[in-house]
This record gives structure tokens, C-alpha cells and sequence, in this order.
């Protein structure tokens, strides 16, 4: 599985679901791409360094160096409406890790390679690939994990009504 992938540029493959709409807009637009600087900017890939950014990409594909890896399925019976149960699965199962002293990381990247992830998991028709998630420990040290991206006011997000 990993040789297929290694050879392909997974980046604009299609996935079974939109994980972004196309195009993206406004402030979901703005922190995406500012997230993006952010990552390449602190592993010291440039915007133009076509390579050195596939190349950091296909590092999902290796679940990051971490010594696990899950690939998290729903029955696609289910549909869109149960997909939010679904990612409160994936928090919570992010935050018992951590309360085990163990890092993770969520990655939508495998759905974008869904097709040979399915066939290598011999996957019923019916398991739709979400997302796979990495679990180890965290290298703190590594420029990856040096940054904090940044949190939007409280205000941008949330509105408070009969407060006044
Ligand atoms: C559902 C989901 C999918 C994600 N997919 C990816 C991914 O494919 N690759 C990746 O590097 N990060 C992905 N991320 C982001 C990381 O898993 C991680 O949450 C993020 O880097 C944490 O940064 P923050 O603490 O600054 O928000 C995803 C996050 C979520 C919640």
C-alpha cells in the first residue's frame, strides 16, 4: 500500500466525500492558507519548493513516523447527519489518548487515498475510509509541533443572545 501511494500525488485526488468545499471562501479560506504558512514556514519549505511540500505531505501517508495508526470507518448507510457523532468519536478518542499521555494526530489525508486503503483493509462496501488518526508521542522538539496556530476571537465564532 505504502509503494502506491509513495508514487502517486494524493494531494488532488479525489476523496469519497468533499472534505473542503471548492472553492473555499473567507475566513475558512484565510486560515486555512495561513495555517499552511505557518506549517511549511516553521519546516523551512518555501511556497515555491514544489517538492519539499509533497514531500511533507506524503508524511501523512506514513502516519507521521508514529508507531500506531487508525483508520476511523462509518457505514456510508448512515449518511451525512451521523457524521457529526462520528467527529465527537474522534475528539473524544483524541483527548482519552492524551489523558494517557499519548499525542494524535486526525488526518483526512487518508480519505483522499480511500480507494487503496479499502482494498488493502479488505473493507466491507458498506465502511466509508473518514480519516485515519496517528498515535504516539509527540516530538515536542520537532518544528512541526513548534507552533501554535492561531485562535480566532470568541467573538468571530460564537453570538450570545439574552445576555445583555
Ligand atoms: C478531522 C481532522 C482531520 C485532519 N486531517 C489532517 C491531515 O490529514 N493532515 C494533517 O497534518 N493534519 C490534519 N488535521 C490537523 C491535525 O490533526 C491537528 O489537529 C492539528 O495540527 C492540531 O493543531 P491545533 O492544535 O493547532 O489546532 C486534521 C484535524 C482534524 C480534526
Amino acid at each position: 500500500m505504502g509503494q502506491r501511494i509513495a508514487s502517486e500525488d494524493p494531494r488532488h485526488s479525489k476523496s469519497e466525500y468533499p472534505i473542503y468545499p471548492e472553492p473555499m471562501w473567507g475566513a475558512y479560506k484565510e486560515r486555512r492558507e495561513a495555517h499552511g504558512v505557518q506549517l511549511y514556514g516553521s519546516l523551512g519549505i518555501s511556497r515555491n519548493d514544489a517538492a519539499g511540500r509533497l514531500a511533507q505531505y506524503k508524511k501523512n501517508f506514513e502516519f507521521f513516523d508514529a508507531p500506531v495508526g487508525l483508520f476511523i470507518t462509518i457505514d456510508r448507510r448512515l449518511g451525512p447527519g451521523q457524521w457529526a457523532d462520528l467527529g465527537g468519536y474522534i475528539h473524544a478518542l483524541a483527548f482519552l489518548a492524551r489523558g494517557h499521555g499519548l499525542d494524535t494526530c486526525p488526518q483526512e489525508a487518508w480519505a483522499r487515498v480511500y480507494d487503496t486503503v479499502s482494498h488493502f483493509l479488505k473493507l466491507p462496501d458498506n465502511e466509508m475510509l473518514f480519516c485515519g488518526m496517528a498515535i504516539g508521542y509527540g516530538d515536542r522538539r520537532h518544528k512541526a509541533n513548534d507552533f501554535r496556530s492561531p485562535r480566532a476571537d470568541l467573538s468571530e465564532f460564537c453570538t450570545f443572545l439574552g445576555f445583555d
